[in-house]
């Protein structure tokens, strides 16, 4: 490996060519095997490359993640094959698995509550506060006004800016003021929308305060203008409910023993914040999969879904349980900013089919199934948590990619997938079958097994 000089300066300006070359050239030990193995992740079709290689800067390959299907999702009395990219191995099956089970009990019942975004224009003021909040009073139109031709399109559709008020944030840290702006953005998840209407709003309140009477002795600076991606009044609540009787698989599961240990699971992620980090991280297993293959932003869905999770002061559980009158009720209500038209969801190709395979949801449709696919990933966790235990099914899904690891034929893969089929298959197993099989060592590090 050369690593002569990892430091380049208008790296960006350099073709795709140019940018693989120094790259596998200054980082590899093998340039010419870096080479072809990005050019294999390229598209075959160049338009779509293209497309690809200017969604962000300085591409180099594509990367892939599979892209599964969790067929029988019934909610609100339709049926959805639900799309999901994700690289955990037992995600999507948990999904179908728990789909499956629901359909046959009345299936998801999702509702968007509220569908209302924030953003802020953050500032500081050193004058009279009684003045400003006449100011921003009196301001009001000029401050829609500012916007009127960003919100035309969004207004058509029934959107646009609800409401203007000032915060006084004076009490967390000194001079320091928001105007807090509320948007409905219908189905577009809004975030170039609402960031765009709030540096044109910025440009009058600095124009204004600097003229008006009242305000023009203090200094008024902004900050940033940024909406936020903690979105607790744009919220679905998705349920699953059933008889107890109904909670029977065709297994020999007590249902009323399992009713009160799954409620007791959740409840532990209720009060306990080590158990609530992996009970959500499961959820949104469910959850980002689903959003990231219908091209919205998960990054921004799991910050708001965590700050929701603690806004009592405490992380807690997303999901709740009841178990009462011979009814058991499983519900998650989380905050979900989700986009059907915009951002990717006209350019990457992968994107229009996971959309169209839901039948081209708008986005209250597509919280709805994203909070569902976030439900019924945390009930089979639950379920395999408080029964059988989590590795059985995991190991399960994942005795694959440790063949792969081991390079098994197909042909040895499927002996070795029976050969465990009723067996949890940890690694060291798994090595120690294969090596048999094969009829060579088992290599030193994994040691010698009874
Ligand atoms: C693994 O990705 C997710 C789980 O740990 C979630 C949970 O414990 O609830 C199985």
């Amino acid at each position: 490996m050369k690593r002569s000089n990892l430091q380049i300066r208008g790296f960006s300006k350099l073709s795709k060519a140019a940018k693989i070359t120094w790259l596998t050239e200054q980082h590899l030990s093998d340039p010419a095997r870096g080479q072809e193995l990005l050019a294999s992740y390229n598209h075959a079709d160049e338009a779509v490359q293209k497309r690809h290689d200017e969604f962000i800067e300085n591409t180099v390959a594509n990367y892939f993640l599979p892209l599964g299907v969790a067929p029988n999702f019934l909610i609100n009395n339709q049926v959805y094959t639900v799309p999901m990219a994700i690289e955990e191995s037992s995600v999507v099956a948990a999904a179908a698995k728990s789909a499956q089970f629901w359909m046959d009990r009345g299936g998801f019942h999702s509702t968007v509550i509220s569908s209302t975004k924030i953003g802020h224009i953050h500032f500081t003021f050193t004058g009279d506060a009684a003045a400003l909040n006449r100011l921003v009073v009196r301001i009001q139109p000029e401050l829609f006004a500012a916007t009127d031709s960003i919100t035309a399109n969004m207004r058509a559709r029934g959107g646009g800016i609800l409401r203007i008020d000032l915060k006084d944030r004076r009490a967390a840290m000194d001079d320091y003021f928001q105007l807090e702006v509320r948007f409905e953005t219908r189905d577009s998840m809004g975030a170039n929308f609402i960031n765009s209407c709030l540096e044109e709003m910025a440009k009058v309140l600095r124009l204004e305060a600097a003229t008006d009477a009242g305000t023009a002795s203090g200094d008024l600076e902004v900050v940033m203008c940024i909406l936020s991606n903690y979105t607790p009044e744009c919220i679905v609540r998705s349920e699953v409910r059933c008889s107890l009787e109904d909670l029977d698989d065709g297994s020999d599961l007590d249902v009323y023993e399992f009713a009160r240990k799954f409620q007791r699971a959740v409840r532990i992620a209720e009060v306990e914040p080590y158990r609530a980090t992996t009970h959500n991280k499961g959820i949104m297993n469910g959850i980002d999969a689903v959003v990231l293959a219908t091209g919205n932003d998960f990054r921004a869905v799991e910050a708001a879904c965590h700050t929701y999770a603690s806004r009592d002061g405490q992380y807690r559980s997303l999901t709740h349980c009841s178990v009462a009158d011979g009814e058991f009720r499983f519900w998650i209500e989380i905050p979900l900013s989700l986009g059907t038209v915009g951002g990717l969801t006209k350019l990457h190709p992968m994107v229009q089919l996971a959309l169209e395979m839901l039948g081209n949801p708008g986005a209250h449709e597509l919280m709805g199934i994203v909070a569902a696919s976030g439900l019924a990933q945390n009930f089979a966790a639950l379920r395999a948590l408080t029964t059988t235990g989590i590795q059985k099914g995991h190991m399960k899904m994942h005795l694959l990619n440790i063949l792969n690891q081991l390079e098994a034929t197909d042909a040895e893969k499927a002996q070795l997938t029976s050969f465990f089929a009723d067996k949890v298959p940890h690694h060291a197993d798994v090595v120690h079958a294969f090596c048999a099989l094969r009829g060579i060592p088992v290599p030193a590090a994994e040691g010698v097994r009874s």
